[in-house]
């Protein structure tokens, strides 16, 4: 098994992040390991310039992305945790899939669909062609699984697309195709203001999103203002179904704890969100406020961080290479 997947360094990490990719990453780390494959967990730098950059602060939040993934339970020893840009076959294998990947594909990405809107032609060519990057990151390591929130499968079946016309068009057999292996607890976890919105980095309010850095008062406080209803909570899921904002809640609550819906809905059937959003809201303080601690101790010493890096670059570089040739030679840039 060769496991990839990556995380734009913006923002904070959240919850959605959290339970949507980053607790699959840890869980593959672990049965991976045992099974004698490789996991390579990136921080998706390159990705980031494709919209307005602050240069002094992108290497900072890298840093401090790359120890929210450590203290999340990635572990640089035994996963291979870089930077993107480091590794500079990702750009290399994306300008030569580049070639590959046809206009109309790219047009039908719903995240180029509804950021581009009625002003694509605002936006920026790498923002256009960000997914062709996307599968360069993944078949550049012949990755067989891609551990991602539901937001990404559509850039995975792309992927998929580039690499069966690249395999074709070339008459190789180079580029296996990746499995998007989706969290069945927390496929996408919705914004805390707007059930039919998905939980975001770049919600310009911070009140919809539980951040990774939130303070337990902060935490407390984001579920008692989250969007709710009036109805008590229901006996069966199906009763959840045009509940958007509870549905989401009983989703979280389930995922932190490990739970089914079923199960949590079976202790909390009849009870109102006067009762309900406390018992979230310790949860996730439990979860979360270690994750937290161990993160305020790893950014005391961001050299230490900034130097895994380095060393997962170097690493990662080295299981690059031979991908890249191949894909040389069989375009006939190398013979
Ligand atoms: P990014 O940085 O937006 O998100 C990182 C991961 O978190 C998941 N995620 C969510 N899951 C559930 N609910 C949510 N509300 C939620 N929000 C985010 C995302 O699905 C993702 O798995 N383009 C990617 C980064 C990337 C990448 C890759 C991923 C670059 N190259 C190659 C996989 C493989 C992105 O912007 O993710």
């Amino acid at each position: 098994m060769r496991v990839v997947s990556g995380i734009q360094p913006t923002g904070n990490l959240h919850l959605g992040n959290y339970l949507g990719a980053i607790r699959q990453w840890v869980a593959m780390q672990d049965e991976v390991a045992a099974g004698g494959g490789d996991c390579l967990f990136f921080l998706a730098d390159l990705h980031a310039l494709t919209q307005p950059v602050v240069p002094a602060e992108l290497a900072n939040a890298t840093v401090e992305m790359a120890a929210a993934l450590i203290a999340c339970g990635i572990d640089p020893a035994r996963s291979i945790l870089f930077n993107q840009a480091r590794v500079p076959a990702h750009s290399e294998l994306a300008w030569i899939l580049n070639g590959t990947a046809r206009m109309g594909w790219l047009s039908r990405m719903t995240q180029w669909k509804d950021k581009a809107g009625k002003d694509g032609s605002s936006q920026s060519v790498g923002y256009f062609g960000y997914p062709v990057l996307q599968a360069a990151d993944v078949l550049l390591y012949k990755a067989t699984h891609v551990p991602v929130g539901e937001d990404q499968k559509q850039h995975l079946e792309l992927a998929r697309d580039i690499a069966t016309k690249f395999n074709l068009d070339f008459g190789v057999d180079l580029f296996p195709l990746p499995e998007p292996l989706i969290s069945k607890a927390a496929p996408r976890i919705m914004s805390l203001r707007d059930g039919s919105a998905k939980m975001s980095k770049s919600d310009p309010s911070d009140l919809s999103r539980i951040n990774l850095t939130d303070s337990d008062e902060l935490i407390a406080q984001k579920f008692r203002k989250a969007k709710t209803d009036a109805e008590p909570l229901p006996e069966q899921v199906a009763g959840l179904a045009e509940r958007a904002e509870a549905r989401n809640l009983v989703t979280i609550y389930a995922a932190l704890a490990d739970r089914s819906v079923d199960s949590v809905l079976s202790e909390f059937a009849g009870q109102g969100f006067g009762s309900f959003k406390p018992a979230l809201a310790d949860l996730a303080i439990s979860v979360l406020g270690p994750i937290r601690e161990r993160l305020t101790q790893l950014l005391d010493d961001r050299t230490a961080v900034a130097d895994a890096l380095i060393d997962g670059a170097a690493r990662a570089t080295t299981l690059a290479a031979p991908t890249l040739l191949a894909t040389q030679r069989a375009i006939g840039l190398q013979v």
